[in-house]
């Protein structure tokens, strides 16, 4: 597989992400909101180095919904289906919305329009990659860490049919793969 990012090049941009996230949250009480499955390493790893850095959020509350806009292929249907909704109230908490990519921007405009009707002090959005076409999307996100190009890519929280989410670096799914089952 080609490695767009290693995970050293991920951990820095993460880092990046989590600096400005706290300077934008200096004493707030902040919630991670993080987008399952994929956003999983980004909440952990933005959790971490959020806490090794003096004078950020006041708290950290770490919260998960579930969303899924692709099916079994590498095409999103267009349409995001709630699998899994949160529990820890969103009113007069700063929350931030972390997903592993931003792509036509459905899952985060299905994610926003959940979370703002339960009265959030404030709620942005994180994607640690950026597709580049965004397919003409005009829905832009607060936070995003890396440019990916057209191409699907694995790994660092995203998969392929539940495949390839543990892997630590970002990779070009290569077309020969596309098709296996399993
Ligand atoms: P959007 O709703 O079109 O922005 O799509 C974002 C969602 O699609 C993300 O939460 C990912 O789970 C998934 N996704 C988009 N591009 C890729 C990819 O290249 N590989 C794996 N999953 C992807
Ligand atoms: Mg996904």
């Amino acid at each position: 597989m080609k490695v767009l990012y290693d995970a050293q090049e991920i951990a820095r941009a993460v880092w990046r992400l989590a600096f400005t996230i706290a300077a934008d949250h200096r004493r707030k009480p902040l919630v991670l909101l993080g987008v399952l499955k994929g956003a999983l390493p980004a909440v952990v790893d933005l959790a971490r180095d959020l806490s090794a850095i003096p004078d950020g959020p006041s708290k950290i509350e770490v919260e998960y919904i579930c969303l899924a806009s692709y099916g079994r292929s590498t095409q999103s249907s267009g349409e995001v289906r709630l699998l899994l909704d949160t529990r820890l109230p969103m009113a007069g908490k700063y929350v931030v919305a972390i997903d592993d990519i931003a792509d036509g921007g459905l899952t985060m405009q299905r994610v926003r329009a959940l979370i703002q009707e339960r009265g959030p002090a404030r709620l942005r959005t994180c994607a640690v990659f950026e597709r580049t076409d965004r397919r003409g999307s005009d829905f832009s996100l607060d936070y995003v860490g890396l440019p990916v190009p057209g191409t699907f890519v694995v790994g660092y929280g995203l998969d392929y049919r539940e495949k390839y989410r543990n892997l630590p670096y970002l990779a070009e799914l290569p077309p020969e793969l596309l098709s296996q089952e399993g």
